[in-house]
């Protein structure tokens, strides 16, 4: 088995505010990343699958295949949005980069055995939101 990543950039907008908190609860929690108006970041997604080595090809993955699932499912929705407002997903759940990497193994799986119905599988998408911090998820761990 070979594992194989891709690495994608797309940039979003966020606040970081729970639904079920109150106002000076979110900003004990979150501290600036609070800020009513909302920052953006320039977000990094590494996409890891996992399969055997196609003898005819020696590819474990098709990367066009892979790019345009990745396109069609994750950054068209993501690229240049507010993630609070304009996903919706992000209404209820606070869009910080864990929950964010959640949601792009929820789409990456929906339509990934129509991609491939041979594999490879996807294993995890890492997702960095600065230079000094990166959110991993594992594929296995989301419904
Ligand atoms: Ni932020």
């Amino acid at each position: 088995m070979i594992r194989v990543t891709r690495r994608y950039r797309f940039s979003a907008s966020h606040r970081l505010h729970a639904a079920g908190l109150g106002d000076a609860e979110n900003r004990e929690l979150y501290g600036k990343c609070n800020s009513p108006f909302g920052h953006g970041h320039n977000y990094e997604m590494e996409v890891s699958v996992r399969g055997p080595l196609e003898e005819r090809s020696g590819r474990a993955v098709d990367p066009a295949l892979l790019d345009g699932l990745v396109r069609r499912e994750v950054l068209e929705a993501f690229e240049h949005r507010n993630l609070n407002e304009e996903i919706a997903a992000f209404r209820t759940t606070v869009p910080t980069t864990e929950n964010l990497a959640r949601e792009a193994v929820r789409r990456l799986k929906q339509n990934w055995s129509t991609v491939f119905p041979a594999g490879p599988r996807l294993e995890k998408v890492a997702i960095a939101e600065t230079s000094r911090n990166a959110f991993e998820v594992s594929a296995h761990e989301i419904e």
